[in-house]
């Protein structure tokens, strides 16, 4: 019946309850009663598995246990010190070492977030997805061309989706500058693009000296503690800088201009941290996209000058998303003056005038579409967090798992930008320039 819990298993309430939700969480064209009366809290919590507690999955822990209508039911991680930290932000959960020992036990989780290191992306996903779990896994998508594939095509065989976490696409900023691009056309022809993220560090973290009791570090093939705590440095876990920074931004790209290179040259070396790492300490590479764009990214750890920034150049205009919360938009000076320019808000950059974008100057609900979860249930005090596109990209992927609507950022798209960075790095080994025939991104 309508609405009567008791007759409902938890999994059919959630889906009865889905459309509510839908209509509530994005404003359309709901009866207004409906609206009213459904409020995130009151749903159904979707219950969900978190594998990886380390750095970044804390991060998103703790901005997960704050949407509303879900609830963390298990943790895992094989390191029994970041099991320990994650168990800090999520209280009264069970916890586990063995991935596959939590899907086996926790029958009833809706999703299985995951933020472990790039190697173990796969496997886990794919395990999740044919437990009938929905799957958020941190970028990028996986490790290999194959993989990502295996991703995708386990995804479509169980009806299951796979978010990733480019939180970018989730970022209002990046809507704002997309608007100002597409619609407005402040640019006019895109004909360059540059990004890059420059560092002045070694990327190294402290391994201690002692095994915490309790690792077992062989049973999940890490070799020591340094392959487990500088996973990042090696090959076999890593795609360096290509893979962990540029990922992001060339995601960016991708999304921006609706495309995926045609090639990519590069050059890159270990140069400068010669201590045992595998992974290049920098990358210069040159992307060709259709039109003739040519995106240009660079990624280095010896000099942090430049910090990190994509910066959109057409023949009437720059835009320039710095630090993923600062955009300013230059006119070239032959370009007509825009209606509204000379009311904006200005800034300077290296001596030169922009107008600030404001994202917030328009409603960003609205600007979400029918992907996003409209309604901003963190409120005020989650939009002060510096990190808030964390929770933004979360907030959704739990409006898609009770909606059954595909995500923004799926497993298809993440896919493209995962092929893009993998792929310069095997230009970069193979000292050649690479074409991106179909067959990279045929599934
Ligand atoms: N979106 C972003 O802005 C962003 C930022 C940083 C990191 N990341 C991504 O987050 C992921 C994790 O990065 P991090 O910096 O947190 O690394 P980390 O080393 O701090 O954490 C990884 C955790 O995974 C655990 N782990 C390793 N193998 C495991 C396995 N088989 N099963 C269960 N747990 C396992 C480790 O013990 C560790 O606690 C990476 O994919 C990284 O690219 C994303």
């Amino acid at each position: 019946m309508d609405g009567d819990r008791k007759t409902l298993s938890r999994r059919e309430f959630l889906r009865e309850s889905a459309a509510a939700a839908a209509a509530f969480s994005m404003g359309v064209a709901a009866p207004a009663r409906a609206a009213e009366e459904t409020k995130p809290a009151d749903l159904e919590p979707i219950l969900y598995g978190f594998v990886g507690t380390g750095n970044q999955g804390r991060r998103l822990l703790s901005r997960a246990v704050r949407v509303p209508g879900t609830r963390v039911v298990a943790l895992c991680d094989i390191y029994p010190p970041n099991l320990e930290e994650g168990m800090k932000i999520a209280k009264d959960v069970r916890t586990y070492q063995d991935y596959r020992e939590m899907l086996e036990k926790e029958r009833d989780l809706d999703a299985v977030l995951v933020a472990t290191p790039l190697h173990w992306h796969a496997p886990i996903t794919i395990d999740a997805l044919r437990a009938g779990k929905h799957v958020f896994c941190e970028k990028t998508l996986a490790r290999t061309v194959e993989e990502c594939k295996e991703i995708v095509r386990a995804s479509r065989e169980t009806g299951k989706f796979v978010q990733v976490g480019h939180q970018r696409r989730y970022n209002p900023l990046y809507e704002h500058a997309l608007k100002l691009i597409k619609k407005d056309g402040v640019l006019g022809r895109i004909t360059h693009i540059r990004a890059l993220w420059h560092r002045n560090g070694s990327w190294r973290r402290a391994v201690p000296e002692e095994m915490p009791p309790g690792t077992n570090l062989a049973l999940w093939g890490y070799e020591d503690l340094e392959h487990l705590i500088n996973w990042r440095l090696y090959r076999k876990s890593s795609g360096g800088l290509m893979t962990e920074l540029a990922s992001h931004q060339l995601d960016v790209v991708n999304w921006f201009l609706e495309a995926t290179p045609l090639s990519v040259m590069g050059l890159g070396g270990i140069d400068y941290w010669e201590d045992g790492r595998e992974v290049y300490d920098n990358v210069s590479v040159l992307y060709e996209y259709p039109n003739g764009v040519k995106v240009v990214y660079t990624s280095i750890t010896t000099n942090a000058y430049d910090d990190y920034y994509e910066q959109f150049m057409g023949d009437e205009g720059t835009l320039l998303l710095t630090k993923e919360t600062q955009g300013l938009l230059f006119r070239e000076v032959r370009a007509e003056k825009l209606a509204w320019e000379r009311f904006a808000h200005k800034d300077k950059s290296r001596g030169k005038e922009g107008i600030v974008l404001d994202a917030q100057a328009t409603p960003d609900k609205k600007k979400r579409r029918g992907r996003g979860a409209g309604k901003q249930v963190g409120g005020k005090e989650a939009q002060k967090d510096p990190f808030y596109p964390y929770y933004l990209e979360l907030e959704d992927f739990f409006a898609c798992v009770r909606e059954g609507r595909k995500p923004f950022c799926d497993a298809e798209a993440a896919m493209r930008s995962a092929v893009t960075v993998l792929m310069a790095n095997e230009a970069i080994k193979r000292d050649t320039k690479i074409e991106f025939t179909e067959d990279l991104f045929a599934v």
